[in-house]
């Protein structure tokens, strides 16, 4: 497939180490509640139907786009695409967040996904494909567009709570109480997230990222059985199935709340590691070594101070993190009721440190 050639490439020389003009910036959840334009949208459709649907997938991605100067664009979908694509529903409640009301109770529900397995990604994803290419088309080369996929063990844990939790108590009890089953359903998750990343790399997608946001609710020794065997699997099989043909895909692996495992983060075969803004920048990058570009981690809140102190608070991390392998972005996703003109200042802060 051919794209239009891209103009700022700060994000991906960023990602290879590379020297960049400015420290490159994206926004966790940038195509969001945040901004009036999704919420105009929002209204007129159901979250799920502008994930399948390609032209509005397209249209939200690039609104942030339109009014920013970012430099990485992201895919609007979601995590939970994965559990429908195995015939789990999944509802988008406003003001509750993602619900899936038949979730798995005992191991024996394994057998409900198994009718679903091997899941043809094109047949039942193939609408995130199409948007990929939509986008990198509209895009016009202004930016890299990043694609996405939740890892296994936190896509694990919705499809076990039903839903948000606030301790994962009920995946948790898998991990003890059944070791071997939740190794198998890891495993069954692994296998469609290879195939979805691989599918979404051949529609255009110019960097992977794996979002496992509920790395917080395990220790280390949990994290080193039940998450990083499969992240590091993720990395692996994805790089051997993209092949020589696209060159190779970048990927970034973001554990929320994984301090505990930096050093083996920076080994797991991934070119890009992100952080929350629990981890200090120099101590992260102490840990991490020098070969992966590190990306984060400014708390999400900051984003609510007065313009000195946000325009202070971005100065100073990017100081710390420097210019070399460093995206600037959100310890985690932005919240909706952040003003829209505080984004800018974020932005422009960055762009402007370490000059
Ligand atoms: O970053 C982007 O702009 C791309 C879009 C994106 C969304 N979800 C859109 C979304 C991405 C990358 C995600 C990933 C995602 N989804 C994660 C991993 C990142 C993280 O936040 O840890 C998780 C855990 C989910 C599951 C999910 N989806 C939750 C928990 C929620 C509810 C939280 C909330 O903010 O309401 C969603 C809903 C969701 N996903 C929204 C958006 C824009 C808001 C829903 C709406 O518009 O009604």
């Amino acid at each position: 497939m051919s794209f239009p050639p891209l103009k700022n490439d700060n994000f991906l020389r960023a990602v290879r180490g590379e020297k960049v003009d400015h420290i490159p910036v994206w926004i966790m959840r940038q195509a969001g509640r945040y901004l009036p334009e999704f919420r105009e949208f929002r209204e007129k459709h159901n979250f799920f139907e502008i994930c399948q649907t390609p032209a509005y997938a397209t249209e939200v991605t690039l609104q942030p786009i339109r009014r920013y100067p970012l430099d990485a664009s992201i895919i609007f979908s979601d995590i939970l695409v994965i559990p429908q694509a195995l015939g789990m529903t999944v509802e988008m409640r406003p003001g509750v967040g993602p619900v899936l009301p038949e979730p798995l109770v005992t191991v024996e529900d394994i057998g409900r996904l198994e009718k679903y397995v091997p899941v043809n990604v094109q047949e039942k994803l193939g609408y995130v494909g199409e948007a990929i290419t939509m986008t990198r088309k509209q895009l016009e080369g202004k930016v890299p567009l990043i694609g996405f996929t939740g890892a296994p063990w936190t896509l694990m844990c919705y499809m076990i709570e039903g839903g948000g939790s606030k301790t994962m108590s009920k995946a948790k009890k898998w991990i003890y109480k059944s070791p071997q089953e939740t190794k198998k359903l890891l495993s069954l998750l692994t296998d469609v997230i290879v195939d979805y990343l691989v599918m979404q790399a051949n529609a255009g997608a110019q960097l992977l990222q794996v979002f496992e946001s509920n790395a917080e609710y395990l220790g280390p020794d949990q994290f080193d059985e039940f998450s990083l065997p499969y992240l590091k699997q993720i990395a692996y099989r994805v790089k051997e199935k993209i092949g020589c043909e696209l060159g190779t895909v970048p990927m970034t692996v973001f554990a929320k709340g994984a301090h505990y495992a930096l050093e083996k983060l920076g080994q797991s075969g991934y070119e890009v590691v992100g952080i929350d803004w629990t981890v200090d920048p120099v101590e992260a990058r102490k840990r991490v070594g020098p070969n992966v570009t590190l990306q984060g981690n400014l708390d999400p809140c900051a984003l609510y101070a007065p313009k000195e102190t946000l325009e202070k608070m971005a100065k100073t991390m990017a100081e710390k993190f420097g210019k070399h392998r460093y995206i600037a972005n959100l310890g985690h996703g932005i919240y909706p009721d952040v003003p829209p003109e505080n984004v800018e200042i974020f932005i422009n802060a960055i762009h402007s440190a370490c000059q």
